[in-house]
């Protein structure tokens, strides 16, 4: 089963209008001959219709960083999937911040993956443990709760082209924005025994084979390359590096020479 990396930059808060269109226009040209990764901004809200603009006739995807479940109606502040799918072909959910600092709960997450689903958006559903979860041996545990949770009720299949609309992040949260990335061999073991096996008994080995599953937490150009040398770790989510042009473009290239190795 050939899995096509992917590599998404998750702006967080950063980047007015503005700033974006000094960032993606560097992007688009350190991007543009890279082949055999699929390449994914998420900019914030705000920012995402100038960047869609930029990224038009590229092959460079856009994503946001959350939306509520509703299609619409009174809730101030929020954005809905219909929105999203305006402008967007992925959506990441679950993220930890969104976790600590906005009370996200494993429900949440599961209605906003069945929302982004029925509406054509893929997800991105962000899983991991904090410091203290690891320290305690809870990996697996709570890794396994958030898939379980997350994912209940969820209808997923292997779509014609051999994919699955859905993709994983496992992203210790020790590790996000820290420096202290964990190392490649311990991120491929959690995927590979904990979020693919759940993966499976969830949807059966087909499915969990063909789901595409990141690593996020502290990536940038300098150890991308450690993380995709992992067979079982399809691309990455990148926060602080993919703020940075040279940094981004880095890792992405990272990727499509250790993905092509694996190849051949
Ligand atoms: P980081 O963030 O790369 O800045 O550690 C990753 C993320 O939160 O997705």
């Amino acid at each position: 089963m050939i899995r096509l990396p992917l590599v998404a930059g998750n702006w967080k808060m950063h980047k007015t209008i503005a700033e974006a269109r000094q960032l993606v226009p560097e992007l688009v040209y350190g991007l543009q001959d890279i082949e055999g990764v699929q390449k994914v901004l998420c900019p914030p809200f705000t920012a995402l219709l100038s960047v869609k603009a930029l990224l038009e006739g590229t092959d460079i995807g856009l994503g946001a960083q959350n939306m509520f479940w509703e299609t619409e109606g009174a809730y101030t502040g929020e954005v809905s999937p219909k929105m999203v799918a305006e402008l967007c072909q992925y959506v990441i959910l679950g993220h930890s911040e969104r976790r600590i600092y906005f009370g996200e709960t494993d429900e949440g997450v599961r209605r906003k993956v069945k929302a982004a689903l029925a509406v054509g958006l893929s997800p991105i559903v962000c899983v991991g443990e904090t410091l203290e979860e690891n320290e305690n041996g809870k990996t697996e545990v709570v890794v396994r709760r958030q898939l379980e949770e997350g994912l209940r009720g969820v209808e997923l299949e292997v779509d014609e082209s051999g994919g699955v609309p859905l993709l994983v992040a496992y992203e210790p949260v020790w590790a996000i924005g820290t420096g202290k990335a964990a190392s490649g061999e311990i991120a491929n073991r959690v995927v590979e025994e904990v979020i693919r096996p759940t993966l499976a008994s969830l949807y059966g080995e087909r499915v969990a084979q063909a789901v595409r599953v990141l690593y996020g937490g502290s990536v940038k150009a300098a150890n991308a390359a450690e993380f995709f040398e992992q067979p079982g770790i399809d691309g990455a989510l990148v926060g602080g590096a993919s703020l940075k042009a040279e940094e981004f473009i880095g890792i992405v290239s990272a990727a499509a020479s250790s993905k092509q190795r694996q190849l051949t």
